[in-house]
């Protein structure tokens, strides 16, 4: 069996899977990163199912991530949630970390906002700022897309110049203002494969290729969104900022605690950005206060 028939079956067998089993397709999938899991608390569920009763996801192997797809309503908004994700450090390959997106593009699922933990770059970022990402740099030394492409899920040579829609990012802007968040920016996230954190020559030569902040995830479910033309919408709690010149430990206790102290805020953005998007307002609001990265 060559690979594409492989994983393509994969995937089929789960879009069938979930199709029967769904009470009804949201058009927004929400997933949760590191210590950023509580949104799936307030969700008014129709269903809860954990990854590992789902046929062909992959199972988290980190301790700080659940693993729990969730359909309901988030504030009246319909939602997925995937709470928990994989990453490659836990020896998935991208294809297979982006298994979950690929699947739900597939049932119809139209917009991706993500969350996750990511250590600042920019000295002029805050710990405890959202940054909304404007674009990226995958350096995972893998693409999601990499094999025999299926031409009915997106085309061979993805165009990623936009990658983050416009739109959906001046909607952020704007609801972070509505929710009179100060922290909010916009700036280039770098994905580094991990696990281990980057040495103060790393944290330098990324900074120098332009990243405002670096982290484990995202990247390979956002190219695979963007493939199938999903829009995404990405956001990182910075939750400690790296100085090359004085490097201080980065321990996942302190990301996590940090990040738990951003959350409340982070909910309240994606609360009011799933409304609006629910109400029709995405393509509407043009981003009008542009930030710029780095800067409130
Ligand atoms: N580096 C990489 N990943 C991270 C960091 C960091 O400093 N902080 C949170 N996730």
């Amino acid at each position: 069996m060559t690979e594409k028939n492989h994983y393509f079956e994969q995937v089929e067998e789960c879009v069938g899977f979930l199709r029967e089993l769904l009470p009804f397709i949201p058009s927004i999938v929400i997933q949760l990163g590191t210590g950023l899991g509580d949104l799936a608390g307030q969700v008014q569920a129709a269903l809860t199912i954990s990854y590992g009763e789902i046929p062909n996801f992959p199972t988290s192997t980190v301790s700080s991530h659940q693993g729990n797809l969730i359909v309901g309503h988030l504030h009246g908004t319909p939602v997925i949630i995937l709470q928990g994700r994989f990453h490659c450090y836990e020896g998935y390959s991208s294809k297979e970390v982006a298994f979950p997106i690929r699947v739900l593009s597939l049932l119809g699922v139209r917009t991706l906002i993500l969350t996750n933990a990511a250590g600042g770059l920019n000295p002029a970022i805050a710990p405890g700022s959202i940054m909304i990402f404007r674009d990226h740099l995958n350096l995972l030394g893998d693409n999601p897309l990499r094999g025999p492409n299926v031409e009915s899920w997106g085309p061979r040579f993805p165009d990623f110049s936009v990658p983050y829609d416009p739109d959906l990012t001046g909607l952020a802007l704007m609801s972070a203002q509505l929710c009179k968040l100060d922290n909010v920016i916009t700036g280039v996230y770098a994905c580094i494969p991990g696990p281990s954190l980057e040495t103060p020559a790393e944290t330098r030569w990324l900074r120098g290729c332009g990243a405002d902040a670096v982290g484990m995830s995202s990247i390979p479910e956002i190219i695979v969104a963007r493939h199938a033309g999903m829009d995404v919408l990405a956001l990182s709690v910075i939750s400690n900022v790296n100085d090359p010149d004085r490097m201080q430990p980065i321990i996942l206790e302190e990301i996590i605690a940090a990040a738990a102290a951003v959350q409340p805020q982070l909910e309240r953005l994606i609360i009011e950005v799933i409304r609006r998007i629910h109400a029709g307002e995405k393509s509407i609001h043009h981003p009008t206060n542009h930030l710029q990265d780095g800067t409130r």
